[in-house]
């Protein structure tokens, strides 16, 4: 080198460093170097799976295909609620009542129960008619009416007279006098159809021939829709009659097409964005809703067995009851549908008002019923309940390899579950050693509660939180012990936006997920949560569907949509590979989180966070890398990509991007999709290249190698 281009290089040196001292915005391109031959740890075949209970009407509303609400009249003891008389003409005289929903059944009411399952129902009493008289039902927010569509209606009805019912002669007389007697003259025609609110539009019609009869009988139609029908969701399904008479009714169901064609089945729109996600597991049935505020409202999987008739549903855990009609066979129906394998999660002896059964013998019985419920799930078929599986239609066993004890019991204050953890692992493990049990304690977490004895080896942590501490909290599991258990992450979100989650919150998500992915030796399972809001609110009486804010996908009767966040959880599990890319960064730029309220009282100094977070995984069989990359920022930034330790490299990649203007922007049930991935082919991809990540965006880069 001569002496001149020495002073040159130096020169040049120095105007660099006098940019750094002199500029304080220039700053370095970040760069990202992945060590591709070095991508020898396996990505967990398990990583990304799914959440659920019911919550925001999850299933009631939503998942569950059924379109009647209070379809066996159990919802309030008071109100036939959802329930209303419709009538013609004003001259008619007619009522309805809701019989029988009390504790105490009087005992004149007490002779309509169906079964056991179903001792309320609803009475229509036509005392003159005039036109048409009815009961209708206003659906989950609606009924949702769609062209060229047949819809299966069912329900019980008695079409009996009305007289005073015999009374012994030491029973007290009414205080109230004697309703006038109604002849038996029920017999005939009943119409059934689907009709807009005001009852003006018929948009789909049929009849069934009521029987002379006393006793409950069955009935079933079918009704459809015209081609011109315009979709809608203000509509109400409607049972009347023409004739004087007293009639019962019970169990009014409705579905539409379902997934699969499936009975009892599921909503189809809601089911294809499910698989859609390509889950690898499902997390059920909850949640708190696997515990229920008292011990007596736990899951009761038996009594959601068999035909709907059978399930007398139970108080839920998110302030309305849950009809059951998605019950445990339909739980694993569900993961079979998708693909996913079932991670059941077994009732531990704790719920959520604070009581819990100790480990000893009062706890046996619920270890027994969690016995008794894997075998219904994977004993085969000369096992009592595995017979029973089969007799309810799914002969073959379900797959399952993980059993969850509980949920949250860190809200157990009694400090038991370690007694309990211990009951039911060692029983469900003496019986199926081919099962881990996953204790909803994580020591990280919760040292002082943690399960004594031996180690579990799989723990479940739950975080929720806000993108700052999401994007302060990404690299967590860089740092986490090897050598304790596993971690599977059952319940996360990053919470902002309401009811489905915003741009802003898909980049705390998918820069979290950055994190499990690059540590996925560890991280063996995730799952977002609350997957489902029904987003409807009353018009009249404000009333909402849904509990709780910030959740995955949003839909209404008629209509559904993906948040950002959703978006986020299907590109992340789609473009996956399985082997983890060792990477290093150099130069990523550091932004300062607000200050809460408390820490600016205590005077501390803001954090600092990163603006970009990544992860890469290859697929080692056809050489294609996955490079996963968030701008958190409103800046536009250049970033530099090394791939080391691979021979080809194709020059064009595809790059797959969610972004947005803001980061408040969001999907809704009226403009549902305003934010979805993008998909384009970029040139010059070499073993050192440079791309702009656009603002608020996440980015991901599928390279052909020949890896
Ligand atoms: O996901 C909503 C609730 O959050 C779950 O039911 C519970 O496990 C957690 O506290």
């Amino acid at each position: 080198m001569t002496k001149q281009k020495t002073s040159i290089k130096l020169r040049l040196l120095l105007l660099i460093a006098a940019a750094f001292i002199i500029l304080p915005g220039f700053s370095q391109t970040p760069v990202i170097t992945l060590n591709l031959a070095n991508a020898n740890t396996n990505v967990s075949p398990m990583l990304y799976g799914l959440m659920t209970e019911e919550i925001n009407h999850s299933y009631d509303g939503g998942l569950y295909a059924e379109l009647i609400s209070n379809r066996i009249f159990k919802d309030s003891k008071t109100e036939p609620e959802g329930w209303s008389l419709v009538k013609d003409n004003p001259s008619a005289e007619a009522a309805i009542k809701l019989i029988g929903a009390e504790e105490h059944v009087p005992n004149d009411e007490r002779r309509n129960a169906l079964n056991g399952a179903m001792q309320a129902c609803l009475r229509l009493t036509v005392e003159k008619a005039d036109g048409k008289a009815g009961i209708a039902n206003e659906g989950y927010w609606g009924i949702p009416v769609k062209p060229s569509t047949t819809y299966h209606a069912s329900f019980y009805i008695k079409g009996t007279d009305r007289r005073e019912p015999p009374r012994w002669p030491w029973e007290p007389k009414p205080t109230t006098p004697p309703l006038p007697v109604v002849e038996n003259n029920t017999p005939g025609p009943i119409t059934v159809s689907i009709e807009s609110n005001d009852g003006k539009t018929v948009y789909a019609t049929g009849t069934i021939n009521l029987d002379k009869s006393i006793y409950w009988k069955h009935y079933e139609v079918n009704l459809t829709t015209a081609a011109n029908v315009t979709p809608t969701k203000d509509a109400r399904f409607v049972i009347s009659t023409d004739r004087v008479g007293v009639y019962y009714f019970n169990l009014v169901s409705l579905f539409p097409p379902t997934y699969n064609n499936q009975s009892n089945g599921f909503r189809i729109d809601l089911m294809q964005m499910l698989v859609n996600m390509k889950p690898k597991f499902l997390r059920f049935p909850g949640g708190n809703f696997l515990e229920g505020p008292k011990i007596t409202d736990a899951f009761p999987w038996k009594e959601t067995l068999g035909p709907i008739a059978n399930r007398p549903g139970h108080n839920g855990s998110w302030g309305y009851r849950a009809t059951d009609g998605m019950g445990l066979l339909e739980f694993l129906m569900w993961c079979q549908d998708m693909g996913a394998e079932p991670l059941l999660a077994v009732y531990a002896g704790y719920s959520l008002d604070g009581d819990h059964i100790d480990a000893g013998p009062l706890l046996e019985p619920y270890v027994d019923d969690a016995l008794d419920e894997i075998e219904y799930g994977i004993g085969d078929t000369n096992t009592y309940w595995g017979a029973k599986r089969a007799a309810d239609g799914h002969p073959e066993p379900f797959k399952l390899s993980y059993v969850e004890i509980g949920n949250e019991d860190w809200f157990d204050r009694s400090n038991s579950y370690s007694g309990r953890f211990n009951q039911f692992r060692n029983a469900i493990e003496a019986k199926y050693p081919q099962l881990t049990c996953i204790s909803t304690i994580p020591a990280t977490q919760y040292p002082s509660m943690k399960v004594t004895g031996k180690d579990p080896a799989v723990v479940d942590e739950h975080y929720y939180r806000n993108s700052w501490d999401m994007w302060e909290n990404a690299s967590q599991y860089d740092k986490y012990d090897r050598n304790g258990p596993k971690i599977f992450v059952g319940e996360w979100a990053t919470r902002e936006g309401a009811p489905t989650t915003n741009l802003n919150a898909a980049l705390g998500d998918a820069a979290w997920m950055t994190g499990m992915e690059r540590n996925s030796d560890l991280i063996i399972m995730s799952c977002y949560a609350p997957l489902f809001v029904n987003v409807s609110k009353d018009s009249v009486t404000g009333k909402r569907a849904w509990q709780w804010d910030s959740d995955l996908i949003g839909y209404d009767a008629l209509n559904s949509y993906g948040s950002p966040s959703y978006y986020v959880q299907k590109l992340f599990s789609h473009y996956l590979g399985n082997k983890i890319v060792p990477a290093t960064v150099a130069n990523i730029p550091m932004q300062k989180a607000p200050l809460s309220r408390r820490d600016s009282a205590e005077g501390k100094a803001p954090k600092s966070v990163p603006t970009i977070f990544y992860s890469a995984t290859l697929n080692d069989t056809t050489g294609t890398l996955y490079l996963k990359i968030v701008n958190t920022t409103a800046k536009k930034q250049e970033i530099k990509i090394n791939l080391d330790g691979i021979g080809k490299v194709a020059p064009e990649a595809a790059l797959i991007v969610v972004k947005g203007d803001t980061p408040g922007e969001t999907n809704t049930i009226t403009d549902r999709e305003k934010i979805i991935p993008v998909t384009e082919t970029i040139k010059g991809i070499k073993k050192s290249f440079s791309r702009k990540l656009d603002p608020y965006s996440v980015s991901i880069i599928e390279i052909k190698t020949n890896k």
